[in-house]
């Protein structure tokens, strides 16, 4: 057996029959199962089904519950107040979903894959060129990453695209002064002047001075800025010596970009790294389709797509901008190009962009233009809004002195707080790891709190980096996670080779905190379906943040391996180990790793 449903899925199914059976003409109606306080599950969809039938919900319910089949799940259901319904399972029901579930030998636990899965292009994680990546391209790459992996779990084909900026007037500048001191980026000098460190932040080092030398000689010296402006010309006309130095930078930057990926633990393949520039030979197109069909039109020379509802503070209507007057290509004209590359060539069925907020004015008129000009099916193209990540003041994250936050500095600084973290406990517990196995792990906690930290909240909200919260042993934290998953990893070690195996056994009577543990796995399945459907990582992370709550109680009140009989044992070894596997497999999910030992 492959992919099982879940014990509510099930029991849904049984209640949307009854209803069926009581009220043909209901037959469809969402029975609205959902979990409860009062009962396992609470079902309250009879009150607005007898409002449209002209009913009364309570007789509805009755009848509903009438119709109920013999079935081996329900253990209990019962009428409520305006006429709800209440139900139990039955225990061995549960154990029996979850036992099927365990045994699902494609190691995805028994969840089921979308129904008809199709293409998306995932636009993620897209750094600029000659510059430093920063939290915003941390939150991109993050959320883009988990997004990936949780919808190609579902089987929907992903096509990465990662849409870096490396494309603009800015190349001009640097490669001009790059022609005019050609030793600018030769990395003996280099080694010479900063003692080197690792590849990836001696290349940004590089870049950054490059950035600054070209930047000073650009503002003080017209003659230059001219040169520097030709050069773009040049660029854009596929001048061999000035691509040869643009591919230079390029490449110096995508050194820096695989070292901060390669710290994040986020896998980015070169070939998916398809860059503003891979687009320049389709602008001209774009620009002659829009403008013969009339889409887009000439405003001050510029090539602009106009909006009823788009006004600057003037109320002067604000234009997307095609092309600028002096005919140069923005950021724009590039998307445009490739939203037809991706419906066109790639053949998808959902463009998503996991982009900032702040550029959701941009995406809302770039998709509009593409739908206007019949390239993109309406609906087909969303931006994944994220929020600002914000300092302890409140405001977008700075330093000091109000520059940018380096990603890497943020990244080294959360693994050094990890590192004490690790040490401190595993001195506490006794765990006796050596200096190499306390920073291997450091780098796991470190990255995973800030991973998580970024995935836990909704993404379109904005939150504060707080590194002593992420890596906070207690709370909504990754670490907690990494810790539930350790425990349960030591209980194993502890039972020992010759220990009894982890089985189900259905005939038991579960405790109330077994009950608790058991149902939420029942519901991982449904949590991964959601996550998929609404693109909202931080339901996983919830729901895994869950599971690892009620192992505690459990772990507090059933003594897993001096449990009183023998099925006991059997039975909360294998609570433990699907717990242990959700927890994996959803952590992985989000990007995060689960050391064995903690
Ligand atoms: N490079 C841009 C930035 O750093 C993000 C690009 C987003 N993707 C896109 N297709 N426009 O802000």
């Amino acid at each position: 057996m492959a992919s099982v449903p879940s014990l509510s899925a099930t029991v849904h199914q049984r209640l949307s029959d009854a209803l069926a059976a009581a009220r043909p003409e209901a037959s469809g109606a969402d029975p609205l199962l959902r979990g409860s306080d009062r009962a396992d599950f609470q079902a309250n969809g009879m009150l607005a089904l007898a409002k449209k039938l002209k009913g009364n919900p309570r007789e509805l319910a009755d009848a509903v519950v009438a119709a109920l089949p013999e079935n081996d799940e329900i253990a209990k259901v019962e009428v409520s107040g305006p006429g709800f319904l209440n139900i139990d399972v039955a225990d061995a029901a549960i154990l029996r979903t979850l036992a099927a579930r365990a045994s699902d030998e494609s190691g995805r636990l028994g969840v089921p894959f979308a129904e008809n899965p199709g293409t998306s292009v995932l636009d993620y994680s897209q750094p600029n060129v000659a510059k430093e990546m920063h939290v915003g391209h941390l939150r991109s790459t993050v959320i883009g990453d988990a997004i990936m992996r949780i919808l190609e779990h579902r089987g929907e084909t992903v096509v990465r695209r990662h849409h870096i900026g490396d494309w603009g007037t800015q190349f001009g500048m640097l490669i001009q002064y790059l022609i005019e001191h050609p030793h600018e980026l030769d990395h003996e000098s280099d080694a010479a002047r900063s003692g080197s460190g690792d590849s990836g932040e001696a290349a940004m080092a590089r870049l950054n001075r490059l950035y600054k030398a070209s930047r000073a000689v650009f503002d003080s010296d017209e003659e230059f800025k001219a040169r520097a402006r030709d050069r773009v010309v040049a660029l854009q006309s596929g001048d061999e010596e000035t691509l040869n130095l643009w591919h230079k930078i390029v490449d110096e930057s995508k050194t820096y970009f695989q070292a901060v990926y390669e710290q994040l633990d986020v896998e980015v393949l070169d070939k998916d790294i398809v860059g503003e520039s891979a687009y320049n030979d389709a602008l001209q197109d774009v620009v002659k389709d829009l403008e013969e069909s009339g889409v887009a039109v000439r405003s001050e020379g510029a090539l602009c797509v106009f909006f009823e509802d788009v006004k600057g503070q003037d109320g002067k209507p604000t234009p997307l901008i095609v092309q600028k007057s002096n005919g140069g290509f923005g950021y724009a004209a590039t998307d445009l190009a490739a939203i037809r590359d991706r419906i066109g060539n790639l053949h998808a069925d959902k463009l998503l962009y996991v982009v900032d907020a702040r550029q959701a004015l941009h995406f809302r008129m770039v998709f509009e233009t593409a739908q206007r000009a019949g390239w993109l099916p309406e609906g087909a193209a969303k931006q994944l809004a994220f929020g600002t990540v914000l300092g302890a003041d409140g405001k977008p994250f700075k330093t000091r002195e109000g520059e940018t936050v380096r990603l890497v500095d943020l990244l080294n600084e959360a693994v050094e707080r990890a590192a004490v973290v690790v040490r401190e406990k595993a001195e506490a517990g006794g765990l006796g790891l050596s200096e190499e196995e306390i920073q291997e792990r450091a780098q796991q906690v470190g990255i995973g709190a800030v991973k998580y930290a970024d995935l836990s909240n909704s993404m379109s909200r904005d939150y504060v980096f707080d590194l002593d919260r992420m890596v906070s042993l207690q709370g909504d934290t990754s670490v907690y996670l990494q810790y539930a998953y350790a425990r349960i990893q030591s209980i194993f070690r502890k039972a020992g080779p010759d220990a009894p195996p982890a089985v189900a056994h259905p005939e038991v009577e579960l405790t109330p905190q077994e009950r608790a543990l058991a149902l939420h796995l029942d519901g991982f399945g449904d949590v991964l379906a959601t996550a998929a459907e609404l693109y909202e990582p931080h339901r996983l992370a919830a729901y895994l943040y869950e599971l690892a709550s009620l192992f505690s109680p459990f772990y507090e009140h059933c003594p897993v391996l001096t449990a009183p009989s023998r099925e006991l044992v059997e039975n909360r070894l294998f609570l433990c180990e699907l717990t242990a596997r959700t927890l994996r497999e959803g952590m992985t999910l989000l990007g995060i790793r689960t050391p064995d030992r903690l």
